[in-house]
């Protein structure tokens, strides 16, 4: 026999868990359209060319999914999104009127050894503006951030966006850290691991690469002032970055600056933000994004600057469970119409179609049982409402109406059921 359970790291949805995620996008998807965002989607196959070339070592190396065609092509299934929609972007710019605002909701594959928040196969809301370089798109990206965390039940005390600037960092590690340009990539990588890793292991790594304890030493003291090293920064470095602009005006309460924040990807350019889980039991990164100024640069000549950010369902699943946030699965019907008699089949047919015009969801048996089997199969199944059809009543088109909710029933001529059957589903 094979194994009935999914692939290592991907998950089936069965019914109960497929409503809960439907319903935690589909409260996402509101709020970001209240915004404007229009969405999108494409293929799972793409050439692997395109996450080799910019999102970084570690997905290009270790966490693609790569495969070779019956035509020779390299391809890879998808990992993120980013790279797919800024090649959408750039082979539709002339039809575009940009800056446009796009969003879409994708299963992503890695390579990962599956773990808490990780795994092989999520589902991603990713959330893009394209063509503008302006202080107005972090700003609006950071208030669809907590558009979509207070849309899903999430108040301010239970997360936290932090937000840095790849720019500024280098300038604190050339300008104001000192630290010889050769060795500044390698400090990068050693920051993005700041906060995960002890710091004496830290030290030895930036040792090994050639910085001496000492300036090290003084780079720690450096990234542990937070904003007050941005005094330190050349004018120019710090009138170019948005981040530092936002920090002046209305919209700085929207997230903390911080210098630690570098993320994975390669081809972010500038801000780069992590949103983090602040309960002590979850507290991990739940989900980020950053700018691009030419990720598009791969498939144009045309300069098409991007930003937004990548939201997965495990990470966020993760936070809303431990805030007590996630929603219960959605009931199968609102009722659930019950013949006696095979002979009845078709009058409860009937019903049900009567029902359904007034968008009440409802089932009709497909096998007949007996009648206190299949009130406990209906009321198992969360319909709220079960409707009898028997013989005798069904000769003045009449049916039993039974709330399962409150253990109440009435009888009732059928033209007057849809309506009936609403009100009672209003009043409680
Ligand atoms: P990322 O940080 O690689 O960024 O992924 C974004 C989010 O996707 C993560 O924070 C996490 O919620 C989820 N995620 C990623 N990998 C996994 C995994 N193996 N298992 C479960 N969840 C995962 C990006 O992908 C960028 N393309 C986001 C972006 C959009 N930047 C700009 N626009």
């Amino acid at each position: 026999m094979l194994p009935t359970t999914p692939y290592r790291g991907t998950r089936d949805f069965l019914p109960p868990e497929m409503s809960v995620r439907q319903q935690i996008f589909g409260t996402m998807f509101d709020a970001v359209e209240r915004y404007g965002y229009t969405r999108y989607d494409g293929p799972i196959l793409e050439s692997a060319e395109i996450y080799e070339a910019k999102s970084g070592q570690e997905i290009a190396d270790q966490q693609l999914y790569s495969l070779t065609d019956r035509g020779g092509r390299r391809l890879a299934l998808r990992p993120e999104m980013t790279p797919s929609v800024a090649r959408m972007i750039a082979g539709n710019v002339n039809s575009l009127q940009l800056p446009v605002r796009w969003y879409s909701h994708v299963n992503c594959h890695r390579y990962e050894r599956p773990q808490r928040g990780r795994l092989r196969e999520h589902w991603q809301l990713n959330v893009d503006i394209f063509g503008s370089d302006n202080v107005a798109c972090e700003i609006e990206i950071f208030e669809v951030i907590h558009e979509v965390m207070s849309s899903l039940g999430a108040t301010r005390d239970m997360w936290v966006l932090r937000a840095g600037d790849r720019a500024v960092l280098d300038s604190i590690l050339r300008d104001v850290a000192k630290i010889p340009q050769d060795l500044v990539p390698r400090t990068m990588s050693l920051i993005d691991r700041w906060e995960k890793m002890p710091r004496e292991k830290l030290r030895a790594e930036a040792e090994e690469f050639g910085m001496e304890g000492p300036r090290f030493d003084e780079l720690a003291e450096i990234l542990a002032s937070g904003s007050e090293v941005l005094s330190r920064l050349p004018e120019d470095v710090r009138e170019g970055s948005p981040l530092v602009q936002m920090m002046d005006g209305d919209a700085k309460d929207l997230f903390v600056f911080d210098p630690l924040i570098v993320r994975g990807l390669q081809y972010y350019t500038s801000t780069v933000f992590e949103v983090f889980d602040l309960s002590p039991e979850n507290n991990r990164s739940l989900f980020g994004g950053g700018r691009y100024s030419d990720l598009a640069g791969l498939f144009t000549t045309q300069r098409i600057p991007g930003i937004g950010f990548g939201m997965g369902d495990v990470t966020l699943a993760d936070f809303l469970e431990t805030h007590g946030l996630l929603p219960e699965p959605r009931t199968q019907v609102d009722a659930a119409v019950i013949p006696v008699t095979e002979e009845l089949f078709p009058a409860a047919r009937e019903v049900a179609w009567l029902l359904r015009q007034s968008s009440v969801r409802v089932s009709t048996p497909l096998e007949l049982r007996k009648l206190g089997k299949e009130l406990t199969r209906a009321d198992r199944s969360g319909a709220r409402f079960a409707v009898i059809v028997g013989d005798e009543e069904w000769q003045d088109r009449r049916v039993v109406l039974r709330d399962l909710a409150h253990q109440q029933q009435e009888l009732i001529a059928i033209e007057e059921l849809p309506a009936r059957l609403i009100t009672l589903h209003h009043e409680a």
